[in-house]
């Protein structure tokens, strides 16, 4: 995730372009650059760090021009530095481009174009583009872009210009977010409106496959074939000042929000037809390794940890690999007894949390061969592990982890179905099933957030209750931690997270009319033993939120609300039920008028132990 702006106009594009990436920073901030097109020149400026980094730099070499692109970087190929930085210049110094995406057959492009002569200087897979550009560029550069368009395989939004166009700007888009912002004798691109909010609040929301000639006085909108199409001005309906969180009110709800595209993401050249394996570049083991696993051990803390026991059960459950979870900070506690052919799984957003970086550590001093699954690219849990497979979720911002979550779960099922796979542990037809869910949760995901309201009128029952247990049972089990933490970290509810079995040996005693109980209870092995739960509660006059998948008949005769879920295989429901436990969360917070993006005491990166 990466954020891109444009401008042609008559403003100095650096000032336009640095305002419009500020309102990108929640995007990324490993790197910054910018080009300016300037006397038949491009000059461009880049930077490693914050936008401040590249403020300070304009300073020092001011560039007058008006029409210029800008890049605010989220590292997935190459780590932070000057040379990964966008934008990316053609071997001619002529055309310069930036990117929003994944390129997913880049390495193949990268050998054909170094064949051909083209000069690399950075390990992005960006870089292919921009001399692909330059490979077609016969003097229209929407042309060279279109042909180029043909060879790229996967995600990009892109503003590209040109030294021999001093006053045209090209945009164009596959999956990754791209809006044009129109305006008066000035134009704009950005990845979101929230960049251009400041200067206008008319913009074309391009879609997949389509691109934009933008000048300063005019827009051409296409699709990848020349065609023309029309798009309708979209108004922004909110005020600049909320432009930074896209017209969000938190950053935890718009990162609740941006869950389906981060999960396309996530599964971008990794699983892209149910019918295929699954490849995982980073990884680092190969299958003879994978074949000899006698053991998988997670480790991590927080919502990561709760990502970690669900991923417990999927190893076990698909990959029939013996497999335990551990907290970090516990983990050394009990000097763990490692055996020969153990791979650690270790697991964190940041990949900088010191509890979790120093289980890694002895874990591996222990023989273990380390596999991290973070958000953070070339992050300290990262550089020390053998392989990583990044969750490509994009900057978290608010302290509550909840897209990390998702994501780290699903990576997780990646990796297990990839094992599962490699060992013969599951049929073809089970996996084939299996993948095919995982590429539906993007779309569950949206179709879960369109439900956002119905969630909200069951927060306003509950919202002013001081005490809350979540139950589950099985895979479950650590979706009921994780919903009962996000209450409590945000709104400081005090909430619970039990298995719904052990109920009756404790927490049963606080079963009142005041204490409400959210129970999982989607249809799967646990289910009638969830239904029994219910009526445990319900029988000691506690009001019940059942969490159920859609058309369900019997939890509605039970509970009291029902939040309501897309039916998938049970394996994956910790990933769906968790979003209308995020959205609870945080409207009961809302609703109780807690700081709910730092909430009190709480950091988002723990870097002591
Ligand atoms: C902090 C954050 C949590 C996070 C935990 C682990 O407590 O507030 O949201 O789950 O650290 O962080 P990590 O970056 O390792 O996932």
């Amino acid at each position: 995730m990466c954020g891109i702006v444009g401008y042609v106009g008559t403003r100095k594009a650096t000032d336009v372009c640095v305002a419009g990436l500020k309102r990108l920073e929640y995007r990324g901030y490993d790197s910054a650059g910018i080009a300016v097109v300037e006397d038949g020149k491009l000059e461009v400026v880049k930077v490693v760090g914050k936008l401040r980094n590249l403020s300070e730099a304009l300073e020092e070499t001011p560039l007058e021009g008006t029409l210029g692109i800008g890049h605010t970087r989220w590292a997935t190929h190459g780590k932070p530095s000057k040379i990964n930085s966008h934008p990316h210049v053609s071997n001619d110094g002529r055309i310069a481009l930036v990117h929003n995406g994944i390129i997913e057959n880049y390495a193949e492009l990268r050998d054909e174009l170094k064949q051909e002569g083209f000069e690399f200087v950075s390990e992005t897979d960006t870089e292919v583009i921009v001399h692909l550009v330059a490979r077609y560029y016969e003097g229209d550069l929407a042309a060279a872009f279109r042909r180029a368009a043909r060879d790229l395989e996967g995600a990009f939004a892109v503003g590209i210009v040109s030294a021999d166009h001093p006053g045209q700007m090209v945009a164009a888009r596959r999956f990754s977010p791209l809006v044009v912002g129109i305006g008066a004798g000035e134009n704009f691109i950005a990845s979101d409106m929230g960049a251009v909010r400041e200067w206008t609040d008319q913009v074309y929301v391009i879609e997949d496959d389509e691109m934009a000639v933008i000048t300063r006085d005019g827009i051409e909108l296409t699709d990848f074939e020349g065609k023309p199409v029309h798009h309708e001005p979209y108004t922004i309906p909110w005020p600049a000042e909320a432009a930074q969180k896209g017209g969000h009110k938190h950053f935890m709800h718009k990162e609740i929000h941006e869950q389906p595209r981060a999960m396309r993401e996530c599964l971008l050249g990794r699983l892209t037809d149910a019918e295929k394996s699954i490849t995982l570049e980073g990884l680092n083991m190969t299958e003879e390794e994978i074949k000899r696993l006698r053991k998988v051990v997670f480790t991590a803390c927080g919502t990561a940890f709760h990502a970690g026991l669900v991923g417990r059960f999927l190893m076990e459950k698909l990959a029939r690999i013996p497999a335990e979870c551990d907290l970090a900070a516990e983990l050394r506690a009990r000097d763990p007894v490692v055996l020969e052919d153990t791979l650690a799984i270790v697991v964190s957003q940041s990949g900088e949390t010191a509890d979790t970086l120093v289980a890694l550590r002895e874990l591996k001093e222990k023989g273990a061969s380390v596999v991290s699954v973070v958000n953070v690219v070339d992050s300290s849990i990262a550089r020390e592990s053998d392989g990583v497979v990044y969750i490509q979720a994009g900057p978290e911002i608010g302290v509550a982890s909840t897209k990390a979550y998702t994501l780290q779960i699903l990576t997780i099922a990646l990796i297990a179905a990839h094992f599962a796979d490699v060992r013969g542990a599951a049929s073809e037809h089970e996996l084939i099933e299996l993948r095919r869910a995982m590429l539906s949760l993007p779309e569950q995901a949206q179709t879960l957030l369109d439900r956002e309201d119905e969630v909200k009128a069951v927060a306003a029952r509950y919202y002013d209750s001081h005490n809350s247990l979540y139950l589950g049972r099985g895979v479950n089990l650590p979706s009921a931690m994780e919903g009962a933490l996000k209450l409590k970290e945000i709104s400081y509810v005090h909430a619970e997270g039990y298995s719904a079995g052990e109920m009756k040996h404790g927490p049963i005693a606080l079963v009142e009319r005041s204490l409400f109980t959210v129970a999982i209870a989607v249809k799967g092995d646990v289910y009638d033993k969830m239904i029994g739960n219910i009526q445990e509660i319900k029988a000691r006059s506690g009001p019940v939120i059942g969490v159920a998948f859609d058309g369900d008949t019997e939890i509605p005769r039970q509970a009291d609300d029902v939040l309501w879920v897309p039916p998938c295989p049970e394996l994956l429901t910790p990933i769906t039920v968790a979003i209308p436990l995020q959205i609870l969360a945080y409207h009961i917070a809302d609703m109780l008028g807690r700081e709910i993006d730092q909430p009190r005491n709480l950091a988002k990166t723990v870097t002591v132990e």
